[in-house]
């Protein structure tokens, strides 16, 4: 199965939201990818709220919401009301991962982990199996454009020998640095999902970087 795609729309551009927004829709991509970033957890702020609720209007797409805040419990309500329906939060921010998680589904939302590029795969073991999504995170999160960190190949492989040990369902997300070039590599490592900023936005034929991701990872 070909990997699925997620356009993040941290590189998009705000003063052409919508256009973006269709852009995406028209595409061949599978999944807006929303980052929401608090300043704290990481040191940048993105958007909030009426983003959000701005896309739910419009999109025809899974919508995919990477949440970058400390104590991400107390928006998980705020985020299925406006349109999440995969909810991703940090390992490193939630002290009672197990419960959030529960918090997320109890919301009728797929729920992910996201893992920082210094965290192991191993901290997983006794998680994995209530985990609908991971998020191998292969850059330090907070900016779109930064450059792959090659370790990610191994967590994949990792990640992937964990999932399949323990007969969860789990979806592997990359996030981070990812391009035309080494799109096809994380699908053979095992990748489910690709989150691509800078490659798409970055491109002047988005919508062609799209199917061009799509078509490397057949
Ligand atoms: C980084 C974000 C990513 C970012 C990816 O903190 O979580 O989703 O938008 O952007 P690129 O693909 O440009 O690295
Ligand atoms: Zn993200």
């Amino acid at each position: 199965m070909p990997a699925l795609i997620a356009p993040s729309i941290l590189s998009a551009d705000f003063g052409n939201l919508e256009r973006d927004f269709d852009m995406i829709n028209q595409s061949q991509a599978d999944w807006f990818h929303v980052d929401i970033m608090d300043g704290v957890f990481v040191p940048n702020i993105s958007f909030g709220f009426p983003v959000v609720k701005a896309l739910q209007k419009v999109a025809k797409k899974h919508m995919d919401v990477h949440l970058m805040i400390v104590d991400p419990d107390r928006y998980i309500a705020d985020f299925a009301k406006a349109g999440a329906q995969t909810l991703t939060v940090h390992y490193e921010a939630c002290t009672h991962l197990h419960r959030s998680l529960q918090a997320i589904k109890a919301q009728g939302m797929k729920a992910g982990i996201a893992l920082n590029p210094h965290t192991p795969v191993s901290v997983l073991e006794d998680i994995i199996s209530d985990a609908d999504l991971v998020c191998l995170m292969s850059v330090n999160p907070g900016f779109g454009g930064q450059a792959f960190i090659e370790r990610t190949y191994e967590k994949v492989r990792a990640l992937k020998r964990l999932i399949t040990e323990s007969g969860s369902s789990a979806l592997i997300e990359i996030d981070g640095g990812v391009t035309l070039d080494n799109a096809s590599l994380l699908h053979e490592a095992g990748a489910d999902v690709l989150v691509a900023g800078n490659t798409v936005f970055g491109s002047s034929d988005p919508i062609q970087t799209i199917a061009e991701l799509k078509s490397r990872t057949q």
